[in-house]
This record gives structure tokens, sequence and C-alpha cells, in this order.
């Protein structure tokens, strides 16, 4: 089993660590910040690997990094961020590593639960949570439980998520509730489907942003992301920093967005 090295502790959030040139901030269109980004957070194995350190030391030092991401999308007012934790195929990476990854999301609620909290941050998540270690599971209840009624940005964390796992599921509840007469066939439409999605009280996102040069959905809101803008930066996500997003946020405000209109 990789042992997950706790020396790399970070500093709290919103700490004001996460400096960004105000000239820099200042050229975005205060008018124009999406209201709700997606995040891949991919590369974290691969910035290990470069630094020749086990995989889990990737996926940790990918949690400062999301810190710092946090804290600048909040002082900006973005009101969602959607951050794609773990798939339901990520089961199927080595036990150790899927190990270090649970272990890391618990200690990360943990550690900022609090934090989280006084800076009116409220959690939400998506994903089929039945499957997640017992542990994790219940820190993830208390975690939303503590910040259930906070009115800030709201971090939603998708855990054991997949796109077509969560289509399923909706058109399984859905089907139910066709057999117990709350619904009939007629109802169904695009809103009603998107309100059995994980995401019903979510607005879709405008902006995905993808790290590390990849470029594909890997199953990811498959059915929220059709009409957002996507960018791809090249940076491995524990390089990613505050100032990445808002270079992300200023290439989405000089996108040309039609909806399929001219
Ligand atoms: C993808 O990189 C990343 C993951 C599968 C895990 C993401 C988890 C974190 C960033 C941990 C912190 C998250 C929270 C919500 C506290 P990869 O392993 O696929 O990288 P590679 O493509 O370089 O191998």
């Amino acid at each position: 089993m990789i042992e997950v090295d706790d020396s790399m502790d970070i500093k709290k959030f919103f700490t004001g660590k996460e400096k960004i040139d105000k000239e820099f901030k200042t050229s975005l269109n205060p008018e124009k910040i999406p209201q709700h980004i997606a995040i891949i957070m991919d590369g974290n194995g691969r910035w290990a690997q470069k630094r020749q350190l086990p995989r889990a030391l990737g996926h940790r030092a990918g949690g400062e990094a999301l810190r710092g991401v946090i804290e600048t999308a909040a002082s900006i007012g973005v009101k969602y961020l959607s951050l794609y934790a773990f798939s339901t195929e990520n089961w199927s990476r080595p036990e150790s590593e899927v190990t270090a990854i649970m272990q890391l999301l618990v200690e990360f609620l943990k550690k900022e639960a609090m934090e989280l909290h006084e800076n009116n941050v409220k959690i939400h998540t998506m994903g089929d949570l039945s499957r997640l270690p017992g542990n994790l599971d219940k820190e993830v209840e208390r975690v939303m439980d503590i910040t259930k009624d906070n009115t800030g940005l709201v971090v939603n964390i998708a855990l054991n998520y997949g796109g077509r796992d969560e289509l399923l599921r909706a058109f399984k509840k859905i089907h139910q509730d066709i057999s117990n007469g709350k619904l009939t066939v007629n109802h169904i439409d695009e809103s009603l489907i998107s309100n059995y999605l994980d995401t019903a009280t979510i607005p879709d996102p405008e902006l995905l942003i993808r790290t590390s040069g990849e470029f594909r959905l890997s199953n990811f809101m498959i059915w929220q992301l059709s009409y957002t803008e996507f960018t791809f930066p090249e940076k491995y996500w524990p390089d990613f920093k505050g100032e990445d997003l808002i270079q992300a946020i200023i290439d989405y405000q000089n996108r040309d967005r039609r909806f399929g209109k001219v």
C-alpha cells in the first residue's frame, strides 16, 4: 500500500495566500463571471511521476491546488464549482491508489470543514455515494450537514460519479415515479430529466476546465455540459493556480456563445 505522506500538510484556506496580481484580476469582466465552473482535475499521476514520487503524492498536491482554486473562485463571485474527484471508472485503479484517494478525501473534509463553513461555502455531492467506504460516506454527510444553510460558493464534489450512471439512476427514478402514479410519460421533457439528476438544484456549467492537455470528457456531466464552453490548459492539476482559473475565465469571456443560433 502507498503510504500517504502527511508532511505536505498545507496552510488553511482563505488565508489570502493565493496572491493574484490586481491588474490581472481587473482584466476580468465582472458582469460575465460564469456562475458555474466544472473542473476535471487531471494530471496528478503524471505530476508525481515526473518527480519520481508515488502517485498518491500527486493526488495530495492536487488537493493543495484545489484550495487555491476554491479561494479564488469564491473571491471573484463564482457560485458553483463542480469537481471530478472520483469516477465510477476509477475503482479499476490499483487498490493502493484507490485507498490513498479515499483517505485524502476524508482528510480534506475533516481538516477543511470548519474553514469552509466559516467562509460560507456549501458542500454538495454528486454520484452514487452508496459504494463509498463508510468513513468517507460519514464525513461527507457530516460536512454537508454542517454547511447546508450556507449561501456562498457551492462546492459540488463528484464521488463515485459517472455521467452515464447518473442518467441511468435518473431514468430508473422516473420509471418508479411513473409506476407509482406520480408522473405520466407526457411529463417527461428535458427539464424533468434535469430535475432527476444529482444536479437538480444547480444550473448547467458555463465553463469546463480539464487540465493536463487531455481533450476528453471521461463521462463527466455529459447531460449538463451540452452548451458549455471547454478549455484545456496544458498544466497538470497540481500546478494549476488561482491565476490559471482567472485566465480560463478570461478565455471564456472572449468566446461568442451562440447556443445553436446565428
Ligand atoms: C486525475 O489525475 C485525478 C484524480 C483521479 C483524483 C482527483 C483528486 C484530487 C485532486 C484530490 C483532491 C480532491 C478533493 C475533492 C479533495 P490522474 O491520476 O488521472 O492523473 P494522470 O492522468 O496524470 O495519471
